[in-house]
């Protein structure tokens, strides 16, 4: 069997209904199952999902594919993976088919990876590893811990590992490429090693710890490699992901040691920033486990600030997340420490929202002896609730602030409305210009030709009149994309959008314009004489181009005679023209 075949045979057999049902809620209403789209920000069922063509739109975002694109996109595999994944599930072998070379050069650095932690492991449970499990013991760090985390340790040698791994024939080219060495050198000495993973749970880097004192650089992180891509990662995302769903709340915390700890008391809804800022793709990620967002930072300045700020970053994604505030500077590593299990849920389930957490910020620096500092932090009060749609919220704050100021009820009230309306006239004005920009219509040639192409995928009988007709198209890629339909169809004797998808996977702008084409809500059936319509405002629109061109060129032309030449040309074009739009056709 060739890729082709076994790709085609596994996705026929896979149901995307099953796949996203097992992922999002679907629910079915007429032929199709409806969810809400993963890929965007939504609430509402915009995600339509077909049994009988086995792909999915979005009717919002436009997002489009077939199964192996949803758990690519969704699950973030690449193809391979996606493959061997869905393979396994219906009992499809796909050992022999081809891995792009690409791959198997990132498997390379997986399997260096994978050797790497289980030397580091050995490191720490020989002889040399007493003082680092020492410290490990001190810092309440047992070896279940130590095993869950795959924690090891880097020897005090200068060029252990890269010995070790030349020796089983890795290039050192490779060793410095990902980031385990320098030159000649290791680049870890004598830390201990925490793997660092990716969100599908490979390790693909290191954080060297210090465990003796007087070492200079607490930690020492892997650079940023192929696979190593700092700001798409997320330290334990990948179990995160499973226990978000259970949950239903996702706990973001500063550093791994955190998340360690968290999980000595069972909470594993966790992921670790690890210094960095948030990035957008981080955004995309966190929101796809849950919208439920808990920020449980260091309770220092520093901490606080980036609490405020992250706070603030998914406020603009339309998120209230909510925020814990440990006491005394403790991170939840040290707060676990001390105050155990019990007092860390009660700081958790206690979170505050966002809004009331600013509003809480605000208050600590105002004097309050100062009129205008009051009056002040009074406005910026009403600012921030007007951004809240949460009216018992609204009233509550209101009615606190009235009673702590000594005003008018009303007079706040009055304040806040104002303020509201003023926001949400501001709102639809950036509505209306979004939508504006949305209605920038398609014109009537490309609808005709986006269309022929969908019934095309629709109806093989289609494919044979377009070929009979010879159309001819000038646009690059959608002639392309007809080609490549009736070569499939040629190919395989059958079309079917989803393997269509899988086709031409590799063939980024086919594969967009196809998307593009199916996530319209185009019809599925058309009748002849329908068809020959949509042709004839092709050929009206070559004719128009055709004399476009010739108009130019009479224009540039200082030649009386090629001029009479190119004006008779045009005028022979105006009369096949209208012979073509008056042209009959036989049905
Ligand atoms: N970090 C880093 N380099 C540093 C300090 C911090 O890369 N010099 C990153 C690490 O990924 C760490 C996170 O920032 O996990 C949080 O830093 P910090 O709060 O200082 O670390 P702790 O989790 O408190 O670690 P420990 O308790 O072991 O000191
Ligand atoms: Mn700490």
């Amino acid at each position: 069997m060739n890729g082709e075949d076994t790709k085609t045979l596994i996705r026929s057999r896979t149901d995307i209904v099953d796949i996203i049902g097992e992922r999002i809620p679907l629910e079915k209403k007429g032929k199709n199952f409806f969810g809400v789209c993963p890929f965007h920000d939504d609430s509402s069922p915009s995600l339509c999902v077909s049994r009988e063509k086995q792909i999915y739109t979005c009717f919002s975002c436009h997002a489009t594919g077939n199964v192996f694109s949803f758990m690519m996109d969704y699950e973030k595999m690449n193809f391979a993976e996606a493959l061997h994944y869905l393979g396994e599930k219906v009992g499809v072998e796909v050992g022999k088919i081809k891995i792009k070379k690409e791959n198997k050069e990132l498997q390379k650095y997986y399997d260096i990876y994978d050797f790497s932690v289980k030397y580091f492991q050995n490191n720490l449970k020989a002889e040399v590893g007493e003082k680092a499990r020492d410290y490990l013991q001190k810092r309440g760090i047992d070896d279940a811990v130590i095993k869950e985390f795959q924690i090891g340790l880097s020897l005090k040698k200068i060029d252990d590992l890269t010995k070790i791994l030349t020796v089983k024939k890795y290039d050192l080219v490779d060793l410095n490429k990902i980031g385990l060495s320098s030159e000649n050198h290791d680049i870890y000495n004598d830390r201990i090693m925490f793997p660092l993973y990716d969100i599908l749970g490979k390790v693909v880097g290191f954080s060297g710890r210090i465990y003796s004192e007087g070492k200079e650089n607490k930690y020492v992180n892997t650079k940023e490699t192929v696979i190593f891509k700092k700001g798409e990662c997320l330290y334990h995302y990948h179990i995160a992901k499973e226990e978000a769903r259970i949950k239903k709340s996702i706990i973001i915390m500063e550093g791994f040691m955190d998340i360690i700890r968290a999980s000595t008391i069972g909470i594993r809804n966790t992921i670790a920033l690890m210094g960095t800022a948030l990035t957008k793709e981080q955004i995309k990620l966190i929101k796809r486990i849950s919208k439920n967002i808990i920020l449980c930072l260091d309770g220092d300045e520093a901490g606080k600030k980036a609490a405020y700020n992250i706070g603030n970053t998914f406020k603009e994604e339309d998120i209230e997340v909510k925020i814990v505030t440990l006491p005394n500077e403790e991170d939840p590593d040290s707060f676990i420490l001390k105050e155990g299990k019990d007092a860390f849920i009660s700081y958790i389930e206690n979170a505050l929202n966002f809004n009331d957490y600013k509003i809480k910020i605000m208050k600590e620096k105002v004097n309050f002896n100062s009129i205008e500092e009051t009056t002040n932090y009074i406005n910026r009060v009403i600012n921030e609730i007007s951004t809240l749609d949460d009216e018992i919220r609204t009233e509550i704050i209101l009615k606190r602030l009235a009673k702590d100021f000594n005003i008018g009820y009303n007079t706040l009230e009055k304040k806040f409305l104002n303020k509201k309306n003023e926001m949400d006239i501001q709102k639809q004005t950036q509505q209306k210009i979004i939508k504006k920009v949305e209605v920038v219509q398609k014109n009537k040639y490309q609808k005709a030709l986006e269309q022929i192409i969908y019934f095309m995928l629709n109806n093989d009988w289609v494919i044979n009149e377009v070929k009979k007709e010879n159309l001819l198209v000038t646009d690059e890629i959608e002639r392309t994309l007809i080609h490549e339909i009736s070569y499939y169809y040629e190919m395989t004797g059958k079309i079917s959008i989803a393997d269509m998808i899988t086709y031409l996977s590799e063939k980024e702008k086919l594969l967009n314009s196809l998307k593009n084409i199916i996530s319209n809500d185009y019809m599925d059936q058309v009748e002849k004489e329908t068809l020959y319509l949509y042709f004839k405002v092709i050929k009206e629109e070559n004719l128009k181009k055709q004399i476009k061109v010739l108009e130019r060129k009479l224009k540039n032309e200082l030649d009386p005679i090629k001029q009479a030449k190119i004006g008779n040309e045009i005028r022979a074009l105006r009369i096949g023209d209208n012979k073509n739009g008056s042209r009959n056709y036989d049905i």
